[in-house]
Order: C-alpha cells, then sequence, then structure tokens
C-alpha cells in the first residue's frame, strides 16, 4: 500500500495518474484540508505539519509515502528524509513529485549532479507554483545544477490554491489563471512548468492563456511513469495487507483531516471518480 499526501486535494491529479499506470496498486490518502494551503506557511510549519501528515500514512502500514504536493516536498523532504525517518520508519521511504518533474525537464537522472556537457541552445522555462515553492529555490538550484542552459522564470501564483480548494467557479479562476500569465509571460516560453500539483485542475485556464501550442509539463503522468519504474526494483515497498480477495484491481482510500463531506465535493473536478473522503 503506497501513502500519498498532500496539503489538500491537489495530490488527487497525482493518484490518479498513479492509478492509470498501476491499477493493481492499492493507495492510501491523506489529504490536509484543516491546514492547507501550505503556500503562506512557515518553512517549519511546512515540517511539522509534512511530518505529522506521513507519520500518520506510516502508522496505517505505508512503507513508502509520496509528498504530492510541491510546497512539501520543497521544503520538507530532505529534512525528513535526513534527520526524521530513520529514527522513526527504519528502512521506509519518502519521495517527492519535484525529482521527477526536474528530470523530465532536464533529461539528466538525479544521481547525476553535474551539468550536461556541450553547447546547448539556452531555453526559457516559465515556472508556475506556489508562493513557498518559488521562493525555495529548489527548483532553480536543481535545474541549474544539471541543465545550466535552461533558464528557469518563476511565476509564484498566490491564491490559486486557496481558490481551487474553496471550489471556486471557472470565471474567477479563469481570472486568476489569466492574471498570473499574462504577468509572466513577457514572451513565449519554451515550456510552461504546473509546479503545483493542483494546478493539473485548471490546466485548461492555463492552455486557454498561454499563446496556442506552448509546451506544458504537468506533474501527474511524468510522477506516475517515475514511480513505477521505482518500484520495478522495489516492490517492496508498495506491499501491504492482503487483499481480502483476488481482484485485478487495487484499493483506494481517501482521508483527510477536514471535513469530509465538503472535501469530497471537490475531488467531483477530476476526470476519474475516486471515491469519497473519510476523517483520518
Ligand atoms: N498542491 C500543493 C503543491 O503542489 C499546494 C500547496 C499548498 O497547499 O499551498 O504545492
Amino acid at each position: 500500500m503506497i501513502g500519498i499526501f498532500d496539503s489538500g486535494s491537489g495530490g488527487l491529479t497525482i493518484l490518479a495518474a498513479l492509478r492509470k499506470q498501476m491499477p493493481e496498486q492499492d493507495f492510501l490518502y491523506l489529504g490536509d484540508h484543516a491546514n492547507a494551503p501550505y503556500g503562506h506557511r512557515s518553512n517549519q510549519q511546512i515540517v511539522d505539519l509534512t511530518r505529522r501528515g506521513v507519520d500518520t500514512l506510516m502508522k496505517k502500514g505505508c512503507r513508502l509515502v509520496i509528498l504530492a504536493c510541491n510546497t512539501a516536498a520543497a521544503v520538507a523532504l530532505r529534512t525528513l528524509q535526513q534527520n526524521w525517518l530513520e529514527d522513526a520508519y527504519p528502512g521506509n521511504r519518502i519521495l517527492g513529485v519535484l525529482v521527477p518533474m526536474v528530470e523530465a525537464l532536464t533529461g539528466v537522472p538525479w544521481s547525476q549532479k553535474h551539468p550536461l556537457a556541450g553547447d546547448l541552445p539556452r531555453k526559457n522555462i516559465m515556472l508556475f507554483a506556489t508562493r513557498k515553492t518559488v521562493e525555495s529555490g529548489a527548483y532553480a538550484e536543481e535545474v541549474q545544477k544539471r541543465a545550466p542552459h535552461l533558464h528557469l522564470l518563476t511565476k509564484p501564483c498566490p491564491g490559486l490554491v486557496d481558490a481551487i480548494e474553496g471550489g471556486a467557479g471557472e470565471q474567477p479562476l479563469s481570472g486568476l489563471v489569466t492574471g498570473y500569465v499574462n504577468e509572466a509571460c513577457t514572451s513565449i516560453p519554451d515550456a510552461v512548468v504546473l509546479g503545483c500539483t493542483h494546478f493539473p485542475l485548471v490546466r485548461h485556464l492555463f492552455e486557454a492563456a498561454l499563446p496556442a501550442n506552448t509546451v506544458i509539463m504537468s506533474q501527474p503522468d511524468i510522477v506516475a511513469a517515475s514511480l513505477k519504474d521505482y518500484l520495478i526494483r522495489r516492490s517492496r515497498y508498495a506491499e501491504g495487507p492482503a487483499k481480502p480477495e483476488a481482484s485485478p484491481f487495487g484499493r483506494v482510500c481517501l482521508l483527510t483531516t477536514g471535513n469530509p463531506a465538503e472535501i469530497s465535493a471537490l475531488s467531483a473536478l477530476l476526470p476519474e471518480n475516486l471515491g469519497n473522503f473519510t476523517s483520518v
């Protein structure tokens, strides 16, 4: 059973892609809706809340937890891996959504820290993310190390996660997205990265606001392909309690720290119905 953690409902976009690529797998999702959004919180709060979420999932039997939240991955992942996990849950793993994205963007494996060789043409990449993810500098630093020809421009989108979590309609969401795109894209970027797992829920609005044919890199499929590959050699991390009966399909359980009825209505935004939330 694989644990998926997000500050709210954005991680459902990752879960939906994981389900598509690994239908036989069991998933336990936890959205910390009571404390979302994380994008305005202090680093220490994000570390504490993320640790609490991962702890809950590991207590319930997940040996591997994916931080399906860029903000948590950018701010808390390394701290938890280095200072907490090995003592609390020896042998367990926490992975984030930032690593697969950087690998996809640069074409360089995470383990390679030196820059690509050769005189490569400069490319402008536009990153839309939460303020906290942008301020962490994590994307810029990791991309720069591997692919200095990629020039990462960043655009924080304060308010967009709140609006999505709050169930805002198409019009206000479109207004917000168009505003961010118009402020950020004074020239046409070579590619756009949606660096927040909530943003694929409004991908159509980014598509409408960006110049036609802009390449948009969105995390769900990239993260799912990367995790599938990771588990080929490490399937032990996905093991869980035996299923009651042999079934080709895995189970999905959605937990929230917030109000399950309100939160369940939000997941209707997704193309695939993943079920209803229950209280953690
Ligand atoms: N989905 C989270 C992310 O990817 C949103 C963070 C927040 O709660 O602000 O960054």
